[in-house]
């Protein structure tokens, strides 16, 4: 089984010269990625994170692992809190998101012509067997995990206003991002068994008494540290 990991905000520290790059053309463009242990490795801000969320090929990235055979994948992605499910400089898995994108980004391969129309059903849009595996690698590891929650992705790539976040926290989200929900809503349409964990690194606007402030880059390295031995841990367990 090939598996993936989708790096995002920090991921770019997990590179060092043990892994091997491969570029894959896809009809959305050309992806760079990296490869060691069985493990793909894709940095959806590209290797100098110089890739906005609003900007970032999703396409592209979610085609280029469908073509190497990639069939389950882990994101990765940095949020700001809006409850205690998740706090600063902690981790948990995904089991639900809200698109607050607007439909401003291409999140579909299945928008007519060649490639058809399909209504893609997201009840469950984060594999079970892959959130369990992950749950089972954090209690070994013992990494601290809440084992479930709401992200909210809007499209950025400005923060929002406290009152934005008002209204997020009324309609039951736990954290803000700006990259999961089209990924997962990818993922999904491309039949790749699919989960998302977070790690927060701040309290979203309007929360903290200081404005906005993010956690000490010493907190985030750590974080990002664990998240890379779990992610993969998870990815390469047997049943
Ligand atoms: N908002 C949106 N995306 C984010 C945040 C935030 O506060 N923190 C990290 N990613």
């Amino acid at each position: 089984m090939k598996s993936a990991i989708i790096g995002g905000t920090g991921c770019q520290r997990m590179v060092n010269s043990e892994w091997v790059r491969h570029t894959v053309d896809t009809p959305y463009g050309t992806v760079a990625l990296f490869e060691k242990d069985d493990v793909y490795l894709l940095l959806r801000h590209g290797e100098g994170h110089t890739v906005p969320p609003h900007l970032i090929n999703y396409r592209a990235n979610i085609a280029a692992l469908q073509q190497l055979g990639v069939t389950q994948t882990i994101g990765i992605y940095a949020v700001g809190s809006i409850t205690s499910m998740v706090l600063p400089g902690t981790i948990g898995i995904i089991d639900q998101f809200i698109d607050f994108t607007g439909g401003a980004r291409q999140s579909t391969f299945f928008d007519g012509g060649a490639g058809g129309v399909r209504h893609v059903p997201m009840v469950t849009p984060y594999s079970s067997r892959l959130r369990k595996a992950i749950a089972r690698q954090a209690a070994q590891l013992e990494i601290p995990l809440a084992l479930k929650g709401t992200y909210i992705c809007t499209n950025g790539p400005r923060l929002e206003t406290p009152a934005e976040i008002g209204v997020f926290r009324r309609w039951g989200a736990d954290y803000v991002g700006m990259t999961a929900a089209t990924e997962t809503i990818l993922a999904n349409e491309a039949a790749i068994d699919f989960a998302g964990v977070v790690y927060s690194i701040n309290w979203a606007a309007g929360l903290d008494a200081e404005g906005i402030s993010f956690i000490e880059a010493e907190t985030s390295e750590k974080v990002i540290t664990q998240l890379n031995h779990l992610t993969k841990a998870a990815l390469l367990a047997r049943e």
